[in-house]
């Protein structure tokens, strides 16, 4: 396309309300996607090239060129500029405005905000299919192996109950009446692939052990779907606390993470869990009447945190 207008895409981040990891394992997960995420314009340059910058600090998180041998970036970037067939020198500037990969969806939100402006570039935007296609690519380089969880929310809004047979995907929206959670980044980001493989290792060396467990998280997700329909607080934060301490048993959490959830609990949250891959990143706590008391008490502690509306 012969333009030096910027064209703009954008992706939204995400929790995972219940079911991480288990998901992986065709058990049904619960994602919420967030009112904030990333946003991406491309515009002609003189070579293809990627800038990310943090949208909180302005800081220049990366900046590279593609290819297909190179980090996970210039991979990620390189398959998605291939799925668009773009041969013009193309550059990318992503703001991202959610910590990055502390659990909150960032590479997914990137993708999807890159690969929407990408589509808007060549003009191929109503092709959704492409778009998936993209960002799936993109995913299984900074993932490993991926359930489709965070691109799901990332492209889409609000709140669903998804499930990755294998066979096919089904996403279900729930009408979840609105509640606000408290979210604190309790331990340093960690690697989603290196999570997702170590998980894998502990599934092959305990296959029976695992596999229950991978059931009773997806039993867990089940009914807390029903119980975010009735607006059940009581109930979903308590399921939140059995989903906590079976990903404990994965050895999904740590020292910090522990230690948010307990003062969260303490400061009077219904339910506190850790989201996404674990191993670090971010607790969330549901504490629908005070989620700003449990900011104050984790913040009285150090760490960062703020609250945000579901859906
Ligand atoms: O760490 P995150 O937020 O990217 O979430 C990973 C979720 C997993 O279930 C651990 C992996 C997946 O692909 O579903």
């Amino acid at each position: 396309m012969e333009t030096t207008q910027r064209l703009v895409g954008s992706g939204r981040g995400k929790l995972i309300l219940f079911g991480e990891h288990a998901v992986v394992y065709e058990q049904p997960a619960i994602v919420a996607s967030l009112s904030r995420g990333a946003n991406a314009w491309v515009s002609l340059d003189t070579k293809q090239s990627i800038k990310i910058v943090d949208g909180m600090s302005g800081e220049v998180f990366a900046e590279t060129t593609p290819d297909a041998e190179g980090d996970g970036l210039q991979r990620a970037f390189h398959s998605m500029l291939q799925v668009f067939e773009v041969n013009a020198p193309a550059r990318v500037v992503a703001n991202m405005n959610i910590p990055i990969g502390a659990g909150l969806g960032s590479s997914a939100a990137l993708a999807a905000a890159v690969s929407r402006a990408l589509a808007e570039f060549v003009g191929t935007q109503s092709d959704t299919a492409r778009i998936e296609r993209a960002v799936a690519l993109s995913e299984n380089v900074f993932h490993g192996k991926a359930s489709g969880i965070d691109q799901a929310a990332a492209l889409g809004g609000g709140v669903f109950l998804y499930q990755n047979r294998g066979d096919g995907k089904a996403i279900r929206q729930l009408e979840v009446m609105p509640v606000r959670v408290a979210v604190c980044q309790a331990d340093k980001p960690a690697s989603t692939a290196g999570e997702v493989g170590r998980v894998a290792e502990l599934h092959e060396r305990h296959p029976k052990r695992t596999k229950q467990i991978d059931h009773v998280i997806g039993d867990i997700s089940r009914d807390a779907a029903k119980s975010l329909l009735e607006g059940d607080w009581d109930a979903v934060g308590e399921l939140m606390n059995f989903n906590q301490g079976l990903l404990y048993s994965l050895g999904c959490s740590t020292g910090p993470i522990e230690a948010a959830c307990f003062v969260a609990r303490e400061a009077g949250a219904l339910g506190a869990k850790l989201t996404g891959a674990g191993g670090g990143g971010c607790v969330f706590a549901l504490a629908p009447d005070n989620a700003d008391t449990i900011v104050e008490a984790w913040r009285a502690e150090g760490w960062t945190a703020f609250s945000v509306d579901i859906p």
